[in-house]
């Protein structure tokens, strides 16, 4: 039971269609992530001046924050030709190399959840991004030989929920490693306001504002909720997004006024009065609300814990009184034994 809002990849073919029209094609297009703008620009700009395939990348944040969108302004911005694919989807060496063996000079490579590569097709990975060469083996067994083919040169671009899963030796081959923030509602409101002049939907700047202020600082939930509001405002208003129809419509999907929808309502809820405020374990606070641990770990609590209302501890996550406050819940007094142990610390 995985909330809409937050679904990778929408459900209905015509939001997908939307959802493709919406992503910026150029990093002018592109709304926020300053720095890593200015990096990228220079990297690319840097590259084309000498002609050759920018270096590789690696970018890395939570979900939604424009990690594939990225990956298509860098093929665009560099008129090369994009190839995807993910880690999932590459099961053997054998499948990497023949993309591999597919690919023109200069062009970008971008593997989707870089993450879940497994060993044998990151050993063909690793001398195809450093040294441009690909070992394929002919034959099987004892006649099997292996043949060493030039790769051209072209970009990987990697995206990753996790940086901490990337094993170090395939870190150190990019470079660039970029990690995308939330955004801050300034630059959600830009993109609010954006997406609704390409859909075609009469938004006024409270509106958007609203909306901005209640995405959980993610381009994709800006611009889903932006079509929930717009439908609502169809349905049930006159058909403007204004800051009336935003609250009313977001309060009918769920959303509330920091942006928690029910799935972060019910994990605070569950750590408050389930553990009384925790410490508890990952695993035994997604079973409570019917969550895989890693939708937790990487869609919900990076967030939670970016508003203060989460902390994680070496004992495991705990609600700050902000977390009791938001649900209007009294914390209880705190016990002795969440006090660390005299004198470990000191
Ligand atoms: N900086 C931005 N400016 C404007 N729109 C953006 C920006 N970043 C993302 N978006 C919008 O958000 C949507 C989601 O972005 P994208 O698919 O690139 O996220 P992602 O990081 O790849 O997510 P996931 O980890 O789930 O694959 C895009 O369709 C795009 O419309
Ligand atoms: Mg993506």
């Amino acid at each position: 039971m995985r909330d809409e809002l937050l679904a990778p990849e929408p459900v209905e073919p015509g939001e997908l269609s939307e959802e493709v029209s919406l992503r910026p094609r150029t990093l002018d297009d592109f709304v926020g992530q300053a720095e890593l703008k200015d990096h990228l620009s220079i990297i690319l700009e840097a590259a084309r001046r000498r002609g050759q395939a920018a270096d590789h990348l690696l970018f890395a944040g939570p979900p939604g924050l424009g990690k594939t969108t990225l990956a298509g302004i860098v093929a665009a911005e560099m008129a090369a030709e994009l190839h995807v694919t993910s880690g999932p989807a590459l099961e053997r060496g054998g499948d990497l190399a023949s993309i591999l063996s597919q690919l023109d000079e200069g062009d970008v490579l971008f593997i989707d959840e870089i993450h879940r590569l497994s060993r044998a097709v990151e050993e063909v990975l690793y001398p195809a991004i450093e040294d441009f060469q690909l070992d394929i083996v002919l034959g099987k067994g004892p006649a099997a030989r292996s043949i060493r083919m030039d790769v051209p040169r072209f970009t990987l671009v990697g995206a990753t929920t996790r940086t901490g899963l990337i094993t170090g030796p395939l870190r150190d081959r990019f470079g660039l490693v970029a990690r995308l923030d939330y955004y801050e509602p300034d630059d959600l409101e830009a993109i609010v306001a954006r997406a609704a002049g390409i859909l075609d939907v009469r938004a006024d700047a409270d509106g958007c504002a609203e909306i901005a202020r209640r995405a959980r600082g993610t381009p994709r939930i800006a611009n889903r909720l932006l079509r929930r509001v717009r439908d609502f405002a169809e349905v049930r208003g006159a058909g403007v997004v204004d800051a009336e129809s935003a609250r009313e419509g977001l309060a009918v999907f769920g959303v509330d006024q920091r942006g928690l929808d029910k799935v972060d309502r019910a994990l605070l809820r569950a750590l408050c009065e389930r553990f009384a405020g925790g410490p508890v374990g990952l695993s035994t606070l997604a079973i409570s609300v019917a969550e895989p641990t890693e939708t937790v770990e990487d869609v919900y609590e990076p967030f939670l814990i970016r508003e203060g209302l989460l902390m994680r501890t070496p004992r495991g996550r705990v609600a700050t009184p902000a977390a009791w406050e938001h649900l209007g819940l009294v914390a209880p007094p705190r016990s002795s034994d969440d006090a660390p142990p005299p004198g470990l610390f000191g």
